[in-house]
């Protein structure tokens, strides 16, 4: 018996009829990446699970709700990446990158992360990040480049009405200090709170904060804010960041609630927000996580990154007028098993004679009707038909397929000068 099978909930083919509209985002998001000197590192989806426990923090809901976590045949606990940061601290520790002395580090990656959440527009399980981590540098310079690089991909990509939040979450010592406050005020409201604060209350008071429950916002208005009790380094560092951004003429607002759902953060963070996709409007998200690198057992690096989530780019971006480029431009039409030989060896000169020529042959057999069916639905501009009389006579019979243009008679000796005009006069 056959079985058929469905791909798992949450997790999405990307198909051929709009891939171009990915290709055309990460190529923007690549080349304003290159252009402030950032590197691609290439790192593997799975990972022991504890990487990311110890990371990412098992009170976290990415660790204790929504990782995708198995044994393998070793019995060793492995993971899906939920995120690239761990992976990328993991990959800069082991292969040397942060060693002691060593220069900074500006690098990049790109990939499928998996959640196990409860998927919804703009929530899957499988979905895709590009994400920037920088190394090495404490100053509040390379927070603002981040920031600024990652406003030129929306202007590049024309997106309007994105927003920008920031917040500082200041050093462990005075986030430990403000978690005191913090959690002695929701106590004292214990009542007040709904059954994710509780939880929240003994694991990660900080999460309250970043409630979505309508019906905890007053008692979060009057919360305590860490803004208000800045050591004077975290205070200098986000003013310093502050004006950067103000240098870059880039707006935002402070957001004394933003605490991001990871646990590695320190001082800066911020997200990139946008209204246009309903409640999973969070398009890039990140800041510094000085601890990390030497928690994770490398030396005391300092470090700061994001990352946007592809799936709600690719939905805002418009893309009218962007052409799919992979249509081809020539469709090869054959009659008969002489003509589909010979037309196969002149495919493979055109190939070679014309690098930028998108030539598609004919696969199958066909009538003459399905065969232009075929060309048609290709998206080429341009039939070459070819029959034993062609093959006779050394030629091929041009047929346009766009227009009404007439169809003619071209030898095949010089057929690659033909097709040549055809793109000179952007006929493709
Ligand atoms: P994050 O906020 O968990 O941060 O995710 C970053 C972005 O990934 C989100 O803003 C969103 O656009 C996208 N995203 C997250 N979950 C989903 C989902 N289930 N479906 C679709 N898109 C999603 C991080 O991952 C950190 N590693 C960012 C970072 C890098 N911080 C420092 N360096």
């Amino acid at each position: 018996m056959s079985a058929k099978f469905q791909s798992i909930r949450g997790m999405h083919d990307i198909l051929p009829d709009t891939i171009h509209h990915w290709q055309a985002v990460e190529k923007v998001v690549h080349a304003v990446l290159g252009r402030y000197g950032y590197q691609e590192i290439r790192l593997p989806v799975v990972e022991t699970a504890a990487l990311f426990t110890h990371a990412i923090g098992d009170a976290t809901d990415v660790v204790s709700k929504e990782m995708y976590t198995f044994a393998d045949r070793a019995g060793d606990q492995l993971s899906l990446r939920p995120e690239g940061t761990a992976g990328c601290v993991r990959a800069v520790i082991q292969n040397g990158l942060v060693a002691r002395g060593s220069t900074g580090q500006r690098l990049w990656y790109q990939g499928p992360m998996f959640r196990y959440e409860r998927p919804q527009r703009g929530r899957y399980r499988c979905f895709h990040q590009i994400g920037a981590e920088v190394f090495g540098y404490e100053g509040p310079d390379v927070d603002a480049e981040l920031v600024s690089l990652t406003a030129r991909i929306w202007r590049e990509l024309k997106l309007k009405d994105v927003r920008l939040e920031i917040n500082t979450l200041a050093t462990r010592e005075t986030r430990a200090v403000y978690r005191d406050r913090l959690f002695e005020y929701f106590q004292d409201h214990a009542a007040d709170l709904d059954e994710d604060s509780q939880v929240r209350l003994h694991k990660n008071v900080l999460r309250i904060l970043d409630s979505k429950n309508r019906q905890m916002r007053p008692l979060i208005d009057n919360a305590p804010i860490l803004l208000d009790h800045l050591d004077s380094e975290s205070k200098e560092h986000f003013e310093q960041f502050r004006q950067l951004l103000d240098t870059a003429g880039i707006e935002y607002q402070v957001n004394p609630r933003l605490v991001r759902g990871l646990d590695y953060y320190s001082r800066t963070v911020f997200e990139f927000i946008t209204d246009a996709l309903g409640t999973q409007g969070t398009l890039c998200g990140g800041g510094r996580y000085d601890y990390l690198v030497e928690q994770q057992g490398g030396p005391p690096t300092p470090a700061v990154g994001f990352s946007m989530g592809l799936e709600r780019i690719v939905e805002l971006v418009s893309f009218e007028g962007l052409e799919n480029s992979h249509r081809p431009h020539v469709y090869v039409i054959t009659k008969g098993a002489l003509a589909g030989q010979a037309a196969f060896g002149l495919c493979e000169r055109l190939r070679d004679e014309l690098p930028w020529l998108r030539l598609m042959q004919n696969a199958g057999d066909g009538s003459f009707k399905s065969q232009f069916k075929r060309a048609d639905r290709s998206g080429a501009a341009l039939a070459l038909v070819i029959g034993d009389e062609e093959v006779e006579q050394q030629t091929v019979t041009l047929k346009p397929l766009r227009n009404n243009d007439e169809q003619s008679n071209v030898s095949m000796d010089t057929l690659g000068r033909e097709l040549n005009e055809w793109r000179d006069q952007s006929r493709f």
